[in-house]
């Protein structure tokens, strides 16, 4: 992969590239068409990373249809599809970690402590492996954005982090590999997430300026779904992740829900006014 990678930058052509742990759906593809679309040409990595999985999380059980994905992003035109196995990603002796102070212990992180170091030392490899011009991410991972973006600002990585917006089912339900676990009472609950956003923005228009009465409304609309436990609801700044103090200044609206043991997540941002 370094290899053909450095024999393409050699030849000036741009290298965009999206990260990914596979069974893609249209928020992937909609990342591979980004990248198609500003970049001469593109690779994507399919890695389960188990760094960024907890014990007891789900590592073991989240999907790996490889044969499928490989056949959608052949479908799409991706020139490179990079799929590394653990042990060439992870040697063993390996010692080093890429942590991201302060951002990687708040909202997700911090119910999954040791996930944005997971995240931020693989993505740190790849980028170290493919060196692209560009990389891919989605907004619906905004905690993951924010985090990835200080790394490359602290660290002075050569790359350009461009974020893609959330790809929704038909009913708002934010596309997500594991909403896959969902019982069919589950993913018909699933939608509260998307309904307490929409209910933050019609706060808003309607004038509310108030950060702590937007997480107010967004926590009672999750209780009133018996079937999921809120995580949390947050108002933030979009890029250190502090509580908002001034919604005139934009926002990120941010909810997390546990439906079992299935943790779903979505988000907007609110411009600026
Ligand atoms: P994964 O969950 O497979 O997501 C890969 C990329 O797809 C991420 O940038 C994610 O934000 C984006 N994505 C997922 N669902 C989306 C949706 N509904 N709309 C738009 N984009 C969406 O995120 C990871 O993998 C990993 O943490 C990774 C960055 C690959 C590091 O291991």
């Amino acid at each position: 992969m370094k290899a053909a990678c450095r024999q393409l930058a050699a030849s000036g052509k741009t290298l965009g590239f999206v990260p990914t742990m596979g069974a893609l759906h249209e928020g992937h593809l909609s990342l591979v068409r980004a990248s198609k679309a500003g970049c001469d040409v593109t690779a994507v990595s399919i890695f389960v990373n188990p760094l960024q999985f907890a014990p007891h999380e789900d590592l073991e059980k989240y999907p790996r249809p490889l044969e499928r994905d490989a056949a959608m992003l052949e479908a799409l035109g991706v020139e490179f599809l990079f799929l590394p196995t653990v042990e060439e990603m992870y040697p063993a002796g390996a010692k080093t970690h890429v942590i991201v102070n302060d951002l990687s212990a708040k909202l997700d992180g911090a119910s999954r402590p040791t996930h944005f170091r997971g995240v931020t030392t693989v993505v740190t490899k790849l980028f170290e492996i493919v060196r692209p011009n560009c990389a891919f991410f989605g907004q619906k991972d905004a905690v993951q954005c924010a985090v990835l973006r200080q790394m490359v600002r602290d660290l002075d990585m050569d790359v350009e982090i461009v974020v893609c917006p959330i790809m929704r089912e038909p009913d708002g339900l934010a596309m997500s590999s594991r909403n896959i676990y969902l019982s069919p009472e589950q993913r018909q609950g699933a939608l509260v997430l998307h309904r307490a956003l929409m209910r933050a923005q019609l706060a808003v228009d309607r004038g509310e300026r108030d950060p702590a009465k937007l997480v107010e409304i967004g926590e009672q609309v999750v209780a009133e779904e018996p079937g999921g436990r809120l995580d949390y609801f947050a108002v933030v700044d979009p890029e250190t992740l502090e509580p908002a103090t001034d919604l005139a200044r934009g926002a990120l609206v941010a909810v997390a829900v546990y439906f079992g043991n299935t943790r779903l997540i979505d988000n907007i941002v609110l411009a600026p006014r």
